[in-house]
């Protein structure tokens, strides 16, 4: 992050950024994280929809809804988690950031995962998980798997869990179950049966 980028920047939030000027003409606010700034599970997608776009958080349009209600099924509710992604602005017409713009916006992201320190990372899709795994993955046969990275100069290593995008389960029906499963097991990393129904963190009982 450069300095004009750390000058807009509380360790969370972007309150302004200049540096993708195709973002900068296509968004009509900068989309942040929502959640627990202390959550146990950090949810990162790619970048806003039009949704998302419009009300200024991640994950509010159709794909949030298939989210949401996976969570509600495992015992995790949205308040509980954070969500954020890649990339803070919505590209022109849906299209994917570009690698500039993800690296661009990764100062954001590496920052925002340090500070919320989380028991596990979920990167929903494509995107987001090649992106924080620095290689190639096939999401379909992946979802599920955890694998570890290291981000920025933090020693300790981050635990990421590769899942499928929530929107996969919309164009075909029979992902849902992977999703829901990858769901559970991001819950049981983070110590939450569906039983407890409460949402919270088990992991302070022990
Ligand atoms: N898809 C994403 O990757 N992020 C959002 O915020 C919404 C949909």
């Amino acid at each position: 992050m450069d300095e004009e980028q750390a000058d807009h920047f509380d360790g969370l939030a972007v309150s302004d950024c200049p540096r993708c000027p195709a973002l900068v003409e296509s968004r009509s606010r900068i989309v942040n994280g929502v959640g627990p700034a202390d959550a146990d599970v950090l949810f990162v997608g790619e970048a806003p929809g039009a949704t998302e776009d419009a009300e200024g958080e991640p994950f509010v349009g159709r794909s949030g809804a298939v989210l949401d209600e996976q969570l509600r099924a495992v015992g995790l509710d949205r308040e509980s988690v954070r969500i954020t992604n890649c990339v803070r602005c919505r590209p022109p017409e849906n299209r994917d950031p570009t690698t500039e713009e993800l690296g661009n916006c990764r100062g954001y992201l590496d920052a925002e995962i340090q500070r919320v320190d989380p028991d596990v990372i979920v990167t929903l899709g494509k995107v987001p998980g090649e992106h924080l795994l620095e290689r190639s993955i096939a999401v379909t046969k992946e979802t599920g798997t955890v694998e570890e990275i290291r981000v920025g100069e933090a020693e300790t290593p981050r635990r990421v869990l590769i899942c499928l995008h929530p929107a996969a389960t919309l164009y075909d029906r029979s992902q849902e179950s992977a999703f829901a499963e990858t769901i559970r097991e991001a819950a049981a990393i983070a110590g939450v049966s569906p039983s407890d129904g409460d949402g919270q963190s088990r992991l302070g009982e022990f």
